[in-house]
């Protein structure tokens, strides 16, 4: 046992620290199985001054520290580089609720425990906590608020980071910031919590979060949309935003290549619809109460929606139970993409006014890139935010079409690019998008990030390789491998 992980052990127990192969393997793949990474262990501390004496303990062997939730980074964020230096470090034995306010509405919790649970013990306290996603049975709140988690319920919440009111994070040295305020209000200096949000473990270790509570929705209204276009579905939204306002939870489109493709990968799946459509969306409205007025005014919508040649067709949801249904077919999205193969993802954002414009003109210039590539576009799209799939022509060969991601990604990225979109709108930059930066990102954008992160971890030990790309930092002086990794 070499030095670091003797003194690793002797702090955390033996019991926390993860050194075989086969312990490790799990923490060092990625969930879409594409980043396979190397630690020299995997250690799982169990409090926040024990997080604190690990940063301590590798910041004086200068060993890299790679922060792990749920490991369901869809940009390899979670994944550690394939050199070995690297000590993953999984929250998940920071489980606990710590505190619920029902009075001030706040929910205090560690970073490791995972989402379900805290929409759970929001649900038992009588309130509500919005943030909702496909990975939610799995994935952490130190996870989400490292990589500002969006899902399906941001058009009327926003995303974690208007979810956060105050956050306890260890810095690279091990110092412990304990910013759990649960303050809806404080002008006292910079915020140094939105530092800390979607920062992907590259500034510090989030280790508990104070969040804020909703009242709790005890009337929903779901109906499963046919439509002929996004064009179409953004009339829709228009439409049912001015008639429902705030009601609005949820907004899911999908194309119809998209829906044929759940039908034919995800088992225990229904199509909603009477017929195949051009392209559907998911809406749900939802109130406090009064379920039959909800759902009245949700049908109102859509024959409003009907007579203005907007929907095709629509299916309302009569109970839970059906409600359910159609948020099956949306949650198997991601699973069916995994299944179908290889593709080329890409979460983008841009002003939902440019969004039809973009799917046109992206669609027609990567089909003239790629003969038979198949788009298949979901996404929330109250957001303005696409997930862009696009899936080898049938039957071509897996390593044909890897070759052509990169320039099919250029095209995609280049679209949003003169849409003054974002190559990220909600899974984070990791390693997947890291190289892109010097292309998206203004120089000064660049040069504050890498001022910022040479303040918090002038040694480049938190989660290197992820987010930032190496280059010239003003605070550091110019050293040969600025060219090697982010300072
Ligand atoms: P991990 O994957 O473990 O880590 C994510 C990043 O945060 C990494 O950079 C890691 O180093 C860092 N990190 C983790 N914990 C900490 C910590 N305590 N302190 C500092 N840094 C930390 N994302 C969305 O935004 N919207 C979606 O709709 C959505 N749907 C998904 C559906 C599926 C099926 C899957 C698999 C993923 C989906 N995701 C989505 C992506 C992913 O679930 C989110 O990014 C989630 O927030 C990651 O949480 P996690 O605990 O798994 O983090
Ligand atoms: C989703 O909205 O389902 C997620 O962001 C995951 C994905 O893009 O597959
Ligand atoms: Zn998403």
């Amino acid at each position: 046992m070499d030095d670091l992980v003797a003194e690793l052990a002797g702090a955390l127990g033996e019991a926390n620290l993860l050194v075989s192969a086969e312990e490790k393997a799990p923490f060092l793949c990625d969930w879409l199985g594409k980043y396979r990474g190397a630690a020299r262990a995997v250690i799982r501390p169990g409090s926040t001054a024990e997080v604190a004496a690990a940063m301590r303990i590798c910041a004086r062997h200068n060993a890299p520290v790679v922060a792990q939730g749920g490991n369901t980074s869809m940009s390899g964020g979670a994944t550690p580089d394939s050199s070995g230096r690297a000590v993953v470090l999984s929250l998940t034995r920071l489980n606990s609720i710590r505190n619920i306010d029902t009075v001030g509405n706040t929910i205090a919790v560690d970073a490791g425990v995972v989402l379900a649970k805290v929409q759970q013990a929001a649900e038992e306290a009588g309130r509500f906590f919005p943030l909702s996603l496909g990975a939610e049975g799995s994935c952490t709140i130190g996870g989400n608020l490292a990589a500002n988690a969006g899902g399906v319920a941001v058009l009327r919440y926003g995303t974690m980071r208007e979810l956060t009111l105050g956050l306890e994070v260890v810095l690279a040295d091990g110092r412990i910031w304990d910013g759990l305020t649960s303050l809806r209000k404080d002008n006292t200096g910079y915020a140094l919590r939105d530092l800390f949000v979607g920062s992907e473990g590259t500034l510090g270790i989030i280790t508990g979060a104070v969040l804020k509570l909703f009242a709790p929705l005890r009337a929903r209204a779901t109906a499963f949309v046919a439509v002929q276009d996004i064009d179409a579905a953004l009339a829709l939204l228009a439409a049912i935003r001015n008639r429902c306002g705030d009601r609005l939870t949820a907004f899911e489109f999908m194309t119809g290549d998209c829906l044929a493709l759940i039908l034919r990968h995800a088992e225990g799946v229904r199509l909603p619809l009477a017929a195949m459509p051009p392209a559907a969306v998911l809406i749900e409205l939802s109130d406090q109460d009064d379920e039959t007025a909800l759902g009245e005014r949700l049908e109102a919508t859509l024959i409003g929606g009907v007579d203005a040649g907007l929907v095709i067709d629509a299916a309302v949801a009569q109970d839970g139970m059906q409600a359910r249904a159609f948020w099956r077919v949306r949650e198997s999205i991601s699973e069916t993409l995994v299944r179908a193969g290889k593709a080329a993802k890409h979460d983008v954002s841009m002003p939902i006014s440019a969004m039809a414009e973009f799917v046109a003109a992206t669609e027609a210039a990567v089909r003239a890139a790629a003969s038979g590539v198949r788009p298949i576009v979901f996404g929330h799209l109250g957001d303005g935010n696409l997930h862009y799939n696009l899936l080898p022509a049938e039957g071509q060969d897996p390593a044909a079409f890897a070759a052509l991601a990169p320039g099919l990604t250029r095209i995609v990225h280049d679209e949003i690019g003169r849409r003054r979109g974002s190559i990220s709108a909600e899974h984070g930059i990791g390693q997947l998008r890291v190289d892109e930066m010097p292309l998206r990102k203004a120089p000064i954008e660049l040069e504050l990030m890498r001022s910022l992160k040479h303040l918090l971890d002038p040694a480049g030990l938190l989660n290197p390789g992820k987010l930032l790309p190496a280059g010239p930092c003003p605070l550091a002086p110019e050293t040969e491998d600025d060219h090697g990794s982010a300072r």
